[in-house]
């Protein structure tokens, strides 16, 4: 759900790429966006293009033709990963675990030492799962191969701690549209000093140039054309981060913690069992599982048709498993949880 206020902030004026304000609000974008992310690099920029583009940023610039990517891959957006990483002509590796479950450090450590890759990547939170991975069980295996690690941080930016620095992590990425609350079309993305070192040593072209990371740089340090960005959704990003500050990440945080684990206490009242083990769930993508005899498809028409209620379906391994109930920015508090509940429960008894 976008913030109302967010929508009145996209009726300010258009202005050009080069226009001094654009370049405040930008500067001030980056400033926020380093505390959601955790992170001191100087290197966090905006990358036009939802989530997807701040992914093939990360892997077009970070993942040399010729190099060894390895990916930990327990969903479906690890194989969006893998896929880029294909075609950028790199040699993908993939340890893989069944869909909702998460990766610890002895296999990922023995995995990483057996392939000694250059660069890794993994989704701190898969959407299309509910599982939550602890990224330091990889940065840490990671960096003993001195490889880069690339965390997909598209779902939990904004809705959990990401603590890029303190993680390990060498490059994250994000979207506007979920945990920040925002209309989609823009991709935070934040590298650290180490990535940006290995970047300027690549012996190849970017072959992507609209991606092009130190092109893009150029941009927001030097002020030097690029692409004319669109500033309605500059005034939305600013406006959803200035929310984010005002409210307090710790505060956000628990707020988005909190409303899980009631969601969570109500589904299983109501007989529904959790896809993902206790410990490694999303607070704001919950996936139960579809009780026996329950025809998911139906259940998720009949909430959108009665209650106007649009929770999602799983796909791939998860196809008609699990449902996928997001829970985030304004809508998760307690009075949104037991209206779904109500709502949800009716739609399972129709
Ligand atoms: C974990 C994850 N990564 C990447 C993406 C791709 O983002 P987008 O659809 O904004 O391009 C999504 C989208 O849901 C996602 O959940």
């Amino acid at each position: 759900m976008v913030e109302p206020s967010v929508y009145e902030a996209m009726g300010q004026p258009v202005v050009g790429p080069l226009d001094p304000y654009f370049f405040d609000v930008a500067d001030r974008v980056r400033a926020m966006l380093r505390a959601v992310f955790g992170t001191r690099n100087q290197v966090t920029v905006v990358v036009p293009g939802t989530g997807s583009s701040g992914m093939e940023t990360a892997v077009a610039n970070f993942v040399e033709p010729g190099s060894k990517l390895a990916v930990f891959a327990n969903g479906y957006f690890a194989d969006r990963l893998s896929e880029m990483g294909r075609r950028q002509d790199a040699t993908v590796v993939r340890l893989e675990k069944p869909w909702g479950e998460v990766f610890h450090y002895g296999e990922a450590a023995e995995f990483l030492q057996r392939e000694k890759p250059d660069v890794v990547a993994f989704v701190h939170a898969e959407t299309s799962t509910g599982a939550l991975q602890d990224p330091r069980v990889i940065t840490r295996a990671a960096h003993n191969v001195d490889a880069l690690v690339i965390a997909d941080t598209v779902t939990s930016l904004g809705a959990l701690a990401v603590n890029v620095d303190d993680a390990g992590i060498d490059v994250a990425y994000s979207c506007t549209q979920k945990g920040l609350s925002c209309p989609p079309g823009l991709a935070p993305l934040t590298a650290s000093p180490r990535a940006m070192e290995r970047l300027a040593a690549r012996k190849t072209p970017i072959r992507h140039w609209y991606l092009d990371l130190k092109m893009l740089v150029d941009y927001f340090d030097g002020r030097k054309y690029h692409h004319t960005v669109s500033t309605p959704l500059y005034y939305a990003l600013h406006e959803g981060l200035r929310l984010i500050a005002g409210e307090g990440l710790e505060k956000r945080f628990e707020r988005h913690r909190a409303s899980h684990l009631s969601l969570v206490a109500g589904l299983e009242r109501m007989g529904l069992q959790m896809h993902v083990a206790a410990a490694h769930r999303i607070p704001n993508v919950n996936t139960p599982r579809v009780p026996a005899g329950v025809d998911d498809l139906k259940v998720r028409k009949y909430l959108v048709e009665k209650h106007r209620i649009d929770i999602a379906g799983g796909f791939g391994e998860l196809s008609g498993k699990v449902f996928r109930i997001g829970l985030m920015g304004p809508l998760a508090n307690r009075e949104s949880v037991a209206m779904f509940l109500d709502a949800f429960q009716d739609a399972l008894r129709a």
